[in-house]
């Protein structure tokens, strides 16, 4: 009799730690369609790949173009537009809800960027396909004389050189921007569901210190 209620014991004990077992943990969601396409463009070549171009120009030139694979980026593009409205995500979709930069970059009052924003990305697990808010203290969008979208490289060479629209940058400047801005570095940590940047920003840093350094040129 004895025996049979430690048998029942342990089996009540074995269904109830059973019951009791962690869940297995979620398997990684995969990248939105538009994001994995993104994350599939090609790595960013390092400066010292440039480096047997003979002729400056066009070693100046060359390595500015590898440097636009970071700058067209949606990463950096849909906090750059023409219109004072952020964009969201690989396919550069009108920010959803209704936002503009409003004066200073940071949206209208009461609707702020860091209403939602916070200092750093957010992992939320929704229903839909957004897996987390990006996130950082400098959260805000560029000025429209810094507007990249709809710009070809040229246009947009000139006009992060040009100090009457980049917010009085020299190159040494705009170089420290590039490789060591906070917020610029959100474009290799952009939050679960999006795609990094190519490289990383010691690497894009080093492109635009060789393109600095080579006469800075600027294509057509
Ligand atoms: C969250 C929005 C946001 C993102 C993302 C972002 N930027 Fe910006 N960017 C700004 C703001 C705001 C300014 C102006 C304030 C400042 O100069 O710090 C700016 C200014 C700049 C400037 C100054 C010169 C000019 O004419 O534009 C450069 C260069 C720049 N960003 C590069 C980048 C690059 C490269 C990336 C992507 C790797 C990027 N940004 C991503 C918001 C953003
Ligand atoms: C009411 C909440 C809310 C406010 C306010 C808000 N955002 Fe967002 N934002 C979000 C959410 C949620 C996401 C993530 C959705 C997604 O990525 O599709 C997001 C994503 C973004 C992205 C996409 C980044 C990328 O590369 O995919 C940018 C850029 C952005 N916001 C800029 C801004 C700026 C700049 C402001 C202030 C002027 C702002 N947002 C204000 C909620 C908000």
């Amino acid at each position: 009799m004895r025996a049979f209620f430690f048998i029942c014991l342990a089996t009540f004990a074995a269904i109830v730690l059973s019951g009791q077992k962690p869940a297995r943990a979620e398997p990684a969601r995969p990248l939105p369609a538009w994001e994995e396409a993104l994350a599939k463009q090609g790595a960013l070549k390092p400066a010292a790949n440039f480096s047997g171009i003979g002729d400056r120009n066009a070693r100046s030139l060359a390595l500015y173009a590898e440097a636009t694979k970071v700058i067209t980026h949606p990463r950096c593009m849909n906090c750059h537009p023409v219109d004072n409205i952020p964009r969201q995500g690989a396919a550069m979709k009108v920010h959803s809800p209704p936002m503009t930069g409003a004066l200073d970059g940071h949206g209208p009052a009461g609707q702020r960027c860091s209403t939602c924003h916070g200092v750093k990305n957010f992992e939320q697990t929704g229903g839909d396909n957004i897996q987390s808010i990006p996130g950082n203290p400098k959260w805000a969008l560029a000025p429209a004389s810094m507007a990249w979208q709809g710009k070809t490289p040229g246009e947009i060479c000139r006009q992060i050189k040009d100090t009457s629209r980049n917010g009085g940058k020299d190159l040494e400047a705009l170089y420290h921007h590039m490789a060591e801005d906070e917020l610029v570095g959100w474009g290799w940590n952009p939050g679960k569901g999006r795609a990094p940047a190519p490289g990383d920003q010691k690497q894009f840093g080093e492109l635009i210190r060789a393109w600095i350094d080579t006469g800075a040129a600027c294509p057509a």
